[in-house]
C-alpha cells in the first residue's frame, strides 16, 4: 500500500493507523514538517468507490466537531487541507494505545478507564447543544502509560439528540449501539454510556468487539456475568446498568454514571460466612414440612454477597433445575446482602419412613469462583409396629372394596351398555307411532260408533273438538 504524498502541505507520511473502507476514510501518522511535531491525519478520499456524500458530510461534521472542542482528553483539531483526492483533517497526535490492543486488564485498571472517559463525557454532554459521539467502543478509545484517557473518531459525533436523523441509515458500531440508535430513534445523554458501558464489558471478559454481539439477547440484553471470575456484585450492577436496553433504565447521563462508580470498591472481594457448615434434620416424622435457619454473613467492609442455592441432582429424585427442588426449598433462593438469612425448607411428605437421605447442596457466590459445597442430610423415623400391621391389614381391606367396586362398575356400566339402545330405540318407536295409532283408533272407534275407545283413553273431548272445528270452518 502506497501512502499519499503530503510533503506540499508540509506534512510527511510516516505510516497508516487506520483504514475505514465503508466511510472511505484512511488516517495516518504523519510529522509536521516546519514544527517536527508528530500529528494524524484523517483523509476522506473522494475518489474511493466505496464513498458518498453521507460519508462525505460525516467527515465535514468531524472537523466542525473538533474545532469546537477543547479538552485534554480529546484530540486538538490542528487543521484542514484538500489534495487532489481528497479533504485531511490535521489533529494532534497522542502516544497512546487503543483499548482494543492487547493489554491485562484488572477491574481497578477497568474503573480507571471508566472513571476518565466518563470525564470526557460529562464535557461532551456540558456542550450546548450536548454533543453525542455515537461510536464508542475500544478501538475509538486510547489509553496512554500514565493512565489516561482519550476519546478520538467523532466521525457519527451528533450535536443535540432530540431530533430523529434525517437519513435513515444507522450510524455506529453493531454491538455498541444502544438500541435507540440502532432504531434511529431519540438520543440522549444516556445514550453514549451504552457503548463505553459495553467497551468495559468487552475488556473485563476479554471479548473482542466483533464478537460481543454474540451476548445479546432478542430483548437487546447484554449477558456477560458467567463470562466473568468473581466481581465485587455493586461493580457488577453498575456496569449492568450501563448497558440497559431500555434508555430509562441507565444512569441518565455521565456524572450520574461517575457518582455511582466513584465509591465502589472493585479490588476487594466479600467473604462468605456460614452459620453451619450442613443441614442436618434427624428423627423427622413422616408427613411433616421441617423447617433450619442457616445465617449467611459477609465481614468485608464495602463490599456486597450475592448467591443462590442448587441441590445437586440424585438419582432418586424426580427431575428438577437449579432453582426448583421437589422437596428441597430455599427460602430465598437467590439472595444480595451481608447478612442474609436463609430457611432451608424439606418436604417428608415425598420421603419415605425409616430412611436417610444425603444430598450435595451447593451454595454459588460471588466471593470465590468454586460454589461453597454442603451436605443435607434427613433421616427419617421408623412408622411404629402397630401401624405397620394395620396398616397392612387395611391394604388387603382397601384392595378388595377397590376390585368389588371397580367389579360392580363395570358390570353397570356393560349393562346399561346394552339396556340403555333397546330402551332409546323403544322411545323412539313408541313416540313416532304413538299419534298415527291414537287417530286409527280413535276412527275405529268412529266407524264402529262406539266412544269405548275414547272413553277407555279419556280421548272422547279430543274427537268433540275436532268436530267442532269440522263445523266452524264450514
Ligand atoms: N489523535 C490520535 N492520536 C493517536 N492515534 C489516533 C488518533 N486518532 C486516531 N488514532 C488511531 O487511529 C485509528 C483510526 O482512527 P479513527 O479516527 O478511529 O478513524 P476511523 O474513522 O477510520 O475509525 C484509531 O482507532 C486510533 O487507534
Ligand atoms: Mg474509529
Amino acid at each position: 500500500m502506497t501512502l499519499p504524498d503530503l510533503t506540499s502541505h508540509g506534512y510527511q507520511i510516516e505510516r497508516e493507523l487506520g483504514c475505514n473502507h465503508l466511510g472511505g476514510r484512511v488516517t495516518y501518522l504523519a510529522q509536521n514538517q516546519t514544527t517536527q511535531q508528530a500529528v494524524v491525519i484523517k483523509q476522506f478520499q473522494f475518489a474511493r468507490l466505496d464513498s458518498n456524500w453521507d460519508a462525505y458530510r460525516e467527515f465535514e461534521q468531524e472537523i466542525h466537531t473538533l474545532q469546537r472542542l477543547s479538552h485534554a482528553g480529546i484530540p486538538r483539531y490542528l487543521d484542514t487541507f484538500e489534495t487532489s483526492d481528497g479533504l485531511c483533517l490535521v489533529q494532534e497526535f497522542i502516544q497512546a494505545q487503543s483499548l482494543s490492543s492487547d493489554s491485562t486488564w484488572t477491574p481497578q485498571k477497568i474503573k480507571n478507564v471508566a472513571l476518565r472517559a466518563l470525564a470526557i463525557l460529562v464535557y461532551l454532554q456540558k456542550q450546548s447543544p450536548v454533543v453525542i459521539h455515537r461510536d464508542i467502543k475500544p478501538e475509538n478509545i486510547l489509553l496512554d502509560a500514565q493512565g489516561k484517557v482519550y476519546l478520538v473518531d467523532f466521525g457519527f459525533a451528533r450535536m443535540g439528540g432530540g431530533e430523529v436523523a434525517a437519513s435513515s441509515v444507522v450510524k455506529g458500531t453493531m454491538g455498541f449501539m444502544p438500541p435507540e440508535q440502532l432504531f434511529n430513534r431519540e438520543l440522549t445523554t444516556a445514550s453514549d454510556l451504552y457503548g463505553l458501558g459495553v467497551t468495559l464489558i468487552c475488556l473485563l471478559t476479554g471479548i473482542k468487539s466483533g464478537e460481543i454481539g454474540n451476548l445479546i439477547d432478542a430483548d437487546y440484553r447484554l449477558h456477560f456475568r458467567h463470562l466473568v471470575p468473581p466481581q465485587e456484585i455493586g461493580w457488577l450492577n453498575w456496569l449492568e446498568k450501563m448497558v440497559e436496553a431500555n434508555p430509562k433504565d441507565r444512569y441518565r447521563n455521565a456524572k450520574e454514571a461517575i457518582l455511582a462508580l466513584k465509591p465502589l470498591n472493585v479490588t476487594r472481594l466479600p467473604k462468605l460466612r456460614l452459620s453451619h457448615a450442613g443441614i442436618e434434620f434427624s428423627d423427622c416424622k413422616y408427613g411433616k414440612i421441617l423447617t433450619q435457619n442457616l445465617m449467611i454473613s459477609n465481614p468485608i467492609p464495602e463490599t456486597m454477597l450475592a448467591g443462590r442455592w442448587e441441590v445437586v441432582p440424585h438419582i432418586s429424585d424426580s427431575p428438577h433445575t437449579p432453582y426448583r427442588h421437589s422437596w428441597i426449598h430455599f427460602q430465598p433462593h437467590k439472595f444480595e446482602g451481608n447478612e442474609v438469612e436463609c430457611e432451608v425448607r424439606v418436604d417428608t411428605r415425598f420421603l419415605s419412613a425409616d430412611r436417610t437421605y444425603i444430598r450435595k447442596i451447593l451454595l454459588h457466590h460471588n466471593a470465590a469462583r468454586e460454589p461453597q459445597e454442603l451436605t443435607l442430610q434427613v433421616t427419617t423415623q421408623k412408622l411404629p409396629d402397630f401401624l405397620i400391621r394395620s396398616s397392612q391389614g387395611s391394604r388387603l381391606l382397601k384392595y378388595t372394596i377397590a376390585s368389588f367396586l371397580h367389579f360392580t362398575i363395570f358390570l353397570i356400566l356393560s349393562l346399561g351398555l346394552i339396556i340403555a339402545p333397546i330402551l332409546f330405540g323403544c322411545a323412539i318407536f313408541f313416540w313416532i307411532l304413538a299419534g298415527p295409532l291414537l287417530i286409527g283408533a280413535l276412527r275405529i272407534d268412529d266407524f264402529i260408533g262406539t266412544k269405548w275407545i275414547g272413553s277407555v283413553l279419556n280421548l272422547n273431548w279430543l274427537k268433540y273438538s275436532r268436530k267442532k272445528s269440522y263445523r266452524i270452518e264450514s
